[in-house]
C-alpha cells in the first residue's frame, strides 16, 4: 500500500510538473473512462460532455470517452486518474471508501426515501462538502450524477429477507454493501462490474443489486429469473478529476468546462429516472425475468433486517452526516 502511494505521489509530481513546464499542447486531450454502457445515465452524460466541450472549445479540447471498462475497469481506474493516465471518471459512490470513509454514507441501505431526497442531500452544504474532501489525495469532485435506486435480483424469488439466506451476491468493492448482505445471512462476493454477467452466468454468484439501466445494459436479466423491486439503496456517481490536472488547465478552459459540467449534470439527473423506466420496460418486454413488487410491510421487513449496518458504520460516516441525509427525506422540516 505504501509503495503504491509512493508511486502515486511520484507520478503526481511528474504530472504536476509537466503541466507547469509545458504549455498545453493543442488540443488538450481529456480521457473520460467509465465501466458502463453508452445507453446508461453515466454513458449518456459522458457523451454529452464530449459533445459540448468540443463544440465550445473547438480545437482546444478533445474528449476521448472510453465506456464499458474498455480503457480501465474497477480497481484500475482510480490509480490511472491519480497518475494522470486518465482525467475524468465517474465511479459509483460505493467505490470511494479508500479515499473518503464519509462517502460510505450513500451505501447505507434504506437511507434515502427516493431520488428526490438523494438529490436534496447532494445539493446541501453537507453533500457538497464531500466533493472537495479528497483534494489532499489528489481527487477533486466536480458533481454528482444520478443513476438510480438498486433492485435485488436472483434466480430465486426474493420476497422476504429469509429468501436471501445462503445465496452468493455480487457486491461492489464496499465494506457497507458487504455487511448489508452479511446482515441477511447471505454471502457477499466483491467483483468488478465487468465480471458480474459471467459471475452470474457461471453460478460463481447467484444474485446482485443494480439499477434497471445496469441490469438491462449488462444483460443481467438474461441470467436472473427474478428481480425484486426493493429500491433499497442508491447507485449514484461522483464525477471526479485529478486535482493537479484540473488546477493546471488554462483558466478559460477550466471555466468553460465547469459550466458544461453543471449543464450536463442537470441533464443527466433529469434523464436518469426515465432511462431506468425505459430499461425496466425493456426487461419486461424481454420476458426473461419476473419483477416482484413488495408491499410496504414486506419492504419494511427488508429494512429491519439490514438496519444494524447503520450502527456499524456510524463512527466512520459520522452521525451528523447521517442526520443531514435523513433531513433530506423531510424537506418541509428543514
Ligand atoms: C457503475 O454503474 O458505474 C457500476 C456500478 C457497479 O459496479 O455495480
Amino acid at each position: 500500500m505504501r509503495k503504491l502511494w509512493q508511486r502515486v505521489c511520484m507520478s503526481a509530481l511528474i504530472v504536476g510538473s509537466s503541466i507547469l513546464v509545458h504549455a498545453w499542447a493543442d488540443p488538450i486531450v481529456i480521457k473520460f473512462s467509465h465501466v458502463v454502457a453508452d445507453t446508461t445515465p453515466k454513458g449518456q452524460g459522458a457523451l454529452l460532455f464530449k459533445q459540448l466541450a468540443e463544440e465550445r472549445l473547438p480545437g482546444e479540447v478533445q474528449v476521448e470517452v472510453y465506456p464499458n471498462s474498455s480503457l480501465y475497469g474497477d480497481g484500475q481506474e482510480m490509480d490511472a486518474l491519480l497518475v494522470g493516465d486518465v482525467h475524468i471518471l465517474a465511479p459509483s459512490l460505493a467505490k470511494f471508501e479508500h479515499f473518503q470513509k464519509k462517502i460510505q454514507l450513500f451505501d447505507l441501505p434504506f437511507l434515502f426515501d427516493d431520488m428526490a431526497a438523494v438529490d436534496r442531500f447532494q445539493q446541501s452544504d453537507a453533500g457538497k462538502s464531500l466533493l472537495t474532501s479528497m483534494e489532499d489525495k489528489g481527487i477533486t469532485g466536480l458533481g454528482y450524477w444520478h443513476n438510480g435506486l438498486k433492485q435485488l435480483s436472483a434466480n430465486k424469488a426474493l420476497k422476504t429477507p429469509r429468501d436471501a439466506r445462503g445465496l452468493k451476491f455480487r457486491v461492489q468493492n464496499s465494506a457497507v454493501l458487504d455487511e448489508q448482505f452479511k446482515a441477511l445471512r447471505a454471502n457477499p462476493r466483491k467483483m468488478a462490474f465487468s465480471e458480474m454477467y459471467q459471475g452470474l452466468q457461471t453460478g460463481v454468484v447467484n444474485g446482485a443489486e443494480n439499477p434497471y439501466t445496469n441490469i438491462y445494459s449488462q444483460k443481467i436479466h438474461e441470467v436472473q429469473d427474478y428481480i425484486t423491486e426493493s429500491n433499497h439503496g442508491v447507485l449514484d456517481y461522483m464525477l471526479i478529476t485529478n486535482t493537479d490536472f484540473w488546477n493546471g488547465l488554462p483558466e478559460h478552459v477550466r471555466d468553460t468546462l465547469t459550466d458544461i459540467i453543471a449543464e450536463v449534470t442537470v441533464e443527466v439527473n433529469n434523464q436518469a429516472n426515465a432511462l431506468n423506466e425505459r430499461d425496466k420496460q425493456s426487461i419486461l418486454d424481454a420476458g426473461t425475468t419476473e419483477i416482484i413488487y413488495l408491499t410496504p410491510e414486506e419492504r419494511d421487513a427488508w429494512r429491519k433486517a439490514v438496519q444494524p449496518v447503520w450502527e456499524k458504520f456510524q463512527g466512520q460516516v459520522g452521525a451528523d452526516l447521517i442526520e443531514a441525509a435523513l433531513q433530506a427525506n423531510n424537506p418541509d422540516t428543514e
